[in-house]
């Protein structure tokens, strides 16, 4: 199959584990004989050094003929310490959300039996965790009108949704449940809220399509405390887009590491798939990221491809490799690996005929250099 990948590795960390995924793209290509070609483009601090725009025109356009789009990641410190800066790297991916109408964000929370130590919550609560989070991707809080009074003393960031809205989402988590476990649970603030209160309603409205579908409703400081106390409680957690950024960060703690957790935005046009981390700029340049979230974004990419084969050998892999220990220092400070030694051996194991078992106890044992 020929498949046509736009690019878009970012800022900090975002090129080095943009890279290991395309090793396993490549990796994939060669197993399975697919062609993929590669189409880079700037987004971010780099594309506003480089040309004064976090989202060139040539970016979009590169996104838009492609079959999807590989994102790591953007942010620069330079831009967080500055709040009056007017340009700033962030809205290069909120607008390409916009531009490609990537209304849904799915966010799967999955643990690695073998990283369940690694987590910082005790193992027994967190057993049996699998989650995702569909989150609403181009409205709300982020989208609204936003601005300053004129003397620059009071600051507004204006909250909408319409039915419309609401609806597209919800209709991805409800068919996400009903593949899954058959539980969906609305995240919002509509003891407070306005906007909760309508997503509250369209949902009750749309639970009776979906009757097999278990439907509970939680408050956001609520779900927030729920997930850490009791994650294995939670099947698919629908919510919007605010919400939805801060409760998918939390989540993700559950597993050991922000750096595991993969993301794909979905909607009218093509699809994009991202690490759910940021550019964590202090690792920038060391070779110390994680990539795996970046190799499971592939992995969800060839899925919506549909290469299940392929996207199962990416799983698969990268299970066994974390298994063995092969990971990078936010999971095991004391005996890690590099950035790059984790894409190559994951795409080595991908490449090679042998049965994962043999081929990678060889590779552990040092029989190749890189080891
Ligand atoms: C995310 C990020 C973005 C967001 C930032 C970089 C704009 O935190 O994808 O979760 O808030 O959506
Ligand atoms: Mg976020």
């Amino acid at each position: 199959m020929k498949k046509r990948i736009a690019v878009l590795a970012g800022d900090g960390i975002g090129p080095e584990v943009i890279k290991q995924a395309r090793k396993v793209l490549d990796a994939i290509a060669q197993k399975f004989h697919h062609e993929f070609t590669y189409d880079y483009a700037l987004v971010g601090a780099i594309a506003i050094d480089e040309t004064g725009n976090p989202l060139p025109d040539d970016t979009i356009e590169a996104c838009r003929i492609a079959d999807a789009v590989l994102f790591g990641a953007i942010g620069d410190p330079k831009y967080d310490n500055d709040p009056n800066a007017k340009i700033r790297p962030e809205q290069g991916l909120l607008r390409l959300r916009k531009e490609l109408g990537l209304f849904g964000n799915i966010r799967p929370v999955q643990l690695f039996s073998s990283l369940i130590s690694r987590s910082p919550l005790k193992e027994e609560r967190i057993k049996g965790t699998d989650l995702v989070v569909y989150r609403e991707l181009t409205g709300g809080i982020y989208f609204g009108e936003k601005g300053r009074s004129e003397d620059g003393k009071s600051a507004f960031d204006h909250c909408e949704y319409s039915v419309e809205e609401i609806e597209r989402i919800a209709k991805l988590a409800f068919e996400a449940a009903l593949r899954r476990r058959k539980k969906l649970t609305l995240v919002d603030k509509a003891n407070v809220l306005e906007t909760s209160r309508l997503w509250r309603e369209v949902v009750q409205v749309m639970a009776l399509s979906y009757p097999d579908v278990e439907v509970e409703y939680l408050f956001v400081d609520n779900a927030a405390m729920q997930i850490i106390q009791r994650p294995n409680q939670f099947d698919v957690i629908l919510t919007e887009n605010m919400f939805g950024d801060i409760i998918s960060d939390e989540a993700s703690v559950i597993t050991g590491s922000i750096g595991l957790l993969p993301s794909a935005s979905v909607g009218e046009q093509t699809s994009l798939f991202e690490p759910i981390h940021g550019s964590f700029p202090q690792a920038t340049g060391k070779d110390i990221a994680n990539p795996i979230a970046a190799i499971l974004s592939v992995a969800m990419m060839l899925e919506s491809f549909e290469m299940l084969e392929e996207a199962q050998l990416v799983r698969t892999v990268v299970e066994r490799v974390i298994s063995k220990g092969l990971v990078t220092p936010d999971l095991n400070p004391d005996s890690h690996a590099s950035c790059s030694k984790v894409g190559d051996v994951v795409s080595l194991l991908i490449e090679t005929e042998l049965p994962i078992e043999t081929s990678f106890e060889n590779l552990f044992e040092g029989s190749l250099p890189f080891i």
